[in-house]
């Protein structure tokens, strides 16, 4: 029997005759492709987009842009992807770690209170899962403290907050990430989305070796040779094979990967509803576009993982909490929330080619489980 994967990169043909057509025109690197993926998510967000070659180096180049230094502090959720932190320490800040809501792990905004200093810069919420983290509350924090918001949009592409703004229309710098899985995908990717025109010029320079006004040239099929650089810049700027992949899959966002995503939650949601010693998180998949499919295991979380990978089905768990990493540790610091919370997640399958078929057997291998 064929493994059921707990994600995939969905790629179809037109996916494929892309990539030809953009070989065709020989010229791989960052071009013409890349302006219109640009104007394309610009349209869709209705925000100025820039688009780099991951959502780490999105994540990098939004705190460098904001003066983030060495010594300085970020207040980070500890469930996340290391990809948050080794952002933040890729600058010479310190990610300082925080306590997670145990129903929505999002960051837990009375801990994080708790950890402001005056070496406080920012704070990047994780819109974990996709679900995005309350904006009134987010908003109210960072202003009481004067913090600038990076909000890590890697997996709330196509979300909504309760009042139907989209995820990266409003706030103050949002990244999200293209990787292979993510819910759309250009390869590799990610983009910077802002209202704020010195971040924006900032990153536009500083994804291309900081060269002063090159993606102009780029876009018009040129480069430029005599040009200044008056900060550090980084090699994160998009190829045309990438952005061209990613325009095709934005086209297909909203009436195919989406909605599969939406209704195979709600799916998710239903059969496991009666099920002893498993919980599904309270997302509103009207809302939420969903990346990955957490749910809480109550108990015996790592036999029944053990059960799965016996069934051929891949299943993850969502993040171990990064304040227990050597590299980012505090070794005194208890976060229990997020401690408590990390023995019991575990993903299950959710890629838009899962059918309903395998969700009923993923859900009955749950039940016999704990029968
Ligand atoms: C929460 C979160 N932040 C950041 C990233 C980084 O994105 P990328 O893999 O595109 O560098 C990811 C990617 O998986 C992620 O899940």
């Amino acid at each position: 029997m064929k493994p059921i994967k707990l994600s995939k990169s969905v790629i179809g043909n037109k996916e494929k005759e892309m990539v030809l057509r953009v070989m065709s025109d020989e010229y791989l690197g960052m071009g013409d492709y890349v302006r219109q993926f640009e104007l394309k998510l610009a349209e869709y967000l209705k925000n100025n987009v820039v688009v780099v070659n991951s959502g780490t180096a999105a994540l990098h180049l939004a705190l460098v842009s904001i003066g983030m230094t060495a010594g300085d502090e970020v207040l980070v959720p500890s469930i996340t992807y290391v990809a948050t932190y080794q952002a933040v320490t890729a600058t010479g800040a310190i990610p300082i770690s925080c306590d997670v809501d145990l129903n929505t792990v999002h960051i837990d905004l009375k801990d994080a209170e708790k950890k402001v200093t005056k070496k406080t810069k920012a704070i990047i919420p994780v819109h974990y899962a996709g679900s995005p983290m309350d904006f009134e509350s987010l908003s109210s924090f960072s202003k009481k403290y004067k913090l600038r918001v990076i909000e890590d949009a890697a997996h709330a592409f196509g979300s909504v907050y309760p009042n139907l703004n989209r995820v990266g229309s409003v706030g103050d710098i949002i990244c999200f990430s293209f990787d292979g899985i993510k819910n759309i995908t250009s390869g590799e990717g990610g983009a910077i989305v802002t209202q704020d025109k010195s971040v924006l010029a900032f990153v536009k320079d500083a994804r291309l070796l900081g060269i002063q006004k090159d993606t102009d040239a780029r876009y018009e099929g040129k480069r430029s040779w005599a040009f200044q650089v008056n900060h550090q810049g980084f090699r994160y700027h998009m190829s045309n094979i990438f952005a061209g992949i990613g325009l095709v899959q934005l086209e297909r966002f909203e009436s195919e990967f989406k909605v599969k995503r939406q209704v195979l939650a709600i799916a998710y949601t239903k059969l496991l509803s009666n099920i002893d010693n498993v919980e599904c998180f309270d997302i509103n998949f009207e809302h939420t576009v969903p990346h990955i499919f957490p749910i809480k295991v109550l108990k015996n979380r790592d036999e029944l993982k053990e059960e799965f990978s016996r069934n051929n089905v891949e299943v993850g768990i969502h993040y171990f909490p990064n304040h227990k990493l050597s590299y980012f540790s505090d070794s005194d610091l208890c976060l229990p929330k997020s401690e408590a919370l990390y023995d019991t997640l575990l993903s299950l399958p959710l890629h838009p080619e899962i059918s309903h078929k395998d969700q009923i057997f993923i859900c009955k291998i749950i039940k016999k489980f704990f029968d």
